[in-house]
């Protein structure tokens, strides 16, 4: 491990089962390869269908992801409410009620750092919860004490609020990465006060794909406008996310490098 850096990877949506043996193949190289001391996965897309099941939250930590994030997707499946609630590992978005399963944020204690994990939903074009700026900040109040560094998944549809929240944070975080459109984003950076941002970490799933759904599919939904049953396609998958570093002293990002396999 270095001594001067925290090397966080953050890996953006899992989609399907093609994502999660995506993850189990490629992972294990790439931590060693980047010396990743912490793993963070979006996985509220992570199961065969939808959602997240315990089956596919399993499988990511079984790839060496040590904590997952989620967002609107995340209480699709019925099977993994007991599982939100009793895993300390796995967030979904804080801005639903308290007395939803789970838990908005929480502590990742990997012994030798304890990194506290902020998931929160945007709210243009996506359902009108609370406000996820002020959601943000009752988490960064609740983790500063028990926390090294705050890192937060920002899951959101709209470039603007994602842009908006990486600048209201700057200086508060050591990250904030924008998951849900699954297309990695050019505008990777170190915002001025040291928070490392990205618009969108990308997908890990299907390539030839829309947002992992197969293309026909998605093109036959948009063009008749029809419910049409979406499915996964076959074939060769991606793995996206952003490695940050975390200087130790500061606690504030010094580098971050896009990851697309
Ligand atoms: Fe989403």
């Amino acid at each position: 491990m270095n001594n001067t850096f925290w090397n966080l990877l953050f890996i953006g949506d899992v989609v399907a089962q093609a994502g999660c043996d995506k993850l189990k193949a490629a992972l294990p190289a790439l931590k060693r390869e980047k010396q990743i001391d912490i793993c963070i996965a979006n996985g509220e897309n992570s199961a065969q269908g939808n959602g997240m099941t315990p089956d596919s939250a399993e499988q990511l930590f079984s790839a060496g992801v040590d904590f997952i994030t989620g967002g609107n997707h995340t209480f699709r499946r019925r099977e993994i409410y007991d599982y939100l609630d009793n895993s300390l590992s796995v967030c979904r978005p804080a801005n639903y009620k308290s007395d939803c399963p789970g838990r908005g944020f929480a502590v990742l204690d990997k012994g030798f750092v304890r990194v506290g994990v902020v998931n929160v939903l945007g709210t243009v074009y996506l359902e009108p919860l609370r406000n996820p700026f002020d959601c943000v900040d009752e988490a960064i109040a609740a983790l500063s004490d028990e926390a090294d560094f705050i890192v937060v998944d920002f899951h959101a549809e709209a470039t603007s609020e994602k842009l908006a929240m990486g600048y209201y944070l700057d200086g508060r975080v050591a990250a904030v990465v924008g998951t849900h459109t699954h297309v990695q984003t050019a505008d990777a950076q170190i915002l001025e006060n040291g928070t490392a941002y990205i618009t969108d970490l990308g997908m890990t799933g299907p390539k030839r794909s829309v947002l992992g759904v197969t293309p026909e599919l998605a093109i036959e939904k948009m063009r008749t406008q029809m419910p049409v049953r979406f499915q996964n396609p076959p074939g060769e998958c991606c793995l996206q996310g952003l490695l940050v570093q975390i200087d130790k002293r500061t606690r504030r990002a010094v580098s971050v490098e896009p990851i697309s396999l």
